[in-house]
């Protein structure tokens, strides 16, 4: 079983969605020690804004259409994903290689992997909240992901610049589900 471990906050050490991803895998490898873990740093690596000439290079493709899970950690910026996971996104998002289109509408290709979303957000964005038609992260990852065929699964930790407290208490909790996730 490949892993592919990939990370796209800006925070380093201070970083709740790598500390996630970090839980995450080490509980895969913890079932399968010698599955391969391939790691893809987007914050200290970015890959290049999407061009007509950039979509010859299938390597990012390739690297994840060879994984069997793929863990992923996403905070929240502007109410969205970070610009280097959409970079990542727009380099997996391919015609004829993850999706295609029929007379019946789209298909997805890219089924049969696992993908797991560690997301970190400031705020919180419950449905119902004056703050929920904010929200394009998880929406637009479970979207893109659907749209391939993947049903992905998430794990959130909320309300970090609330306070301490808050803080707090949303990262114990999301890294016990971290462990659930990965057993
Ligand atoms: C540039 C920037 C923009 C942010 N924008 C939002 C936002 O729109 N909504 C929100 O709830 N939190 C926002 N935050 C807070 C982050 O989502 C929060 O700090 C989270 O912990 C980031 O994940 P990380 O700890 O893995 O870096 C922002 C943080 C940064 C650094």
């Amino acid at each position: 079983m490949t892993i592919l471990h990939i990370d796209s906050s800006i925070t380093g050490e201070a970083s709740v969605s790598r500390q996630l991803t970090q839980s995450i895998v080490n509980g895969l490898t913890r079932f399968d020690p010698a599955a391969p873990v391939v790691r893809r740093d987007l914050a200290s690596e970015p890959i290049a804004h999407l061009t007509l000439d950039a979509l010859a290079d299938s390597s990012t493709l390739d690297e994840f259409l060879a994984a069997d899970s793929v863990v992923i950690g996403a905070p929240m910026y502007n109410f969205t994903l970070p610009t280097q996971l959409k970079a990542w996104l727009d380099r997996i998002l391919i015609a004829g290689r993850t999706f295609r289109y029929t007379a019946d509408g789209p298909v997805g290709l890219a089924g049969g992997r696992r993908v797991i979303i560690a997301l970190a957000r400031g705020g919180t964005y419950n449905a119902g909240s004056p703050a929920a038609a904010l929200e394009h992260l998880e929406t637009y990852l479970r979207g893109a992901f659907n749209f391939i065929g993947i049903e992905p699964e998430f794990v959130a930790a909320d309300g970090l610049n609330i306070g301490p407290k808050q803080k707090e208490r949303s990262v114990r909790a999301a890294l016990g589900e971290t462990v659930r996730l990965a057993a």
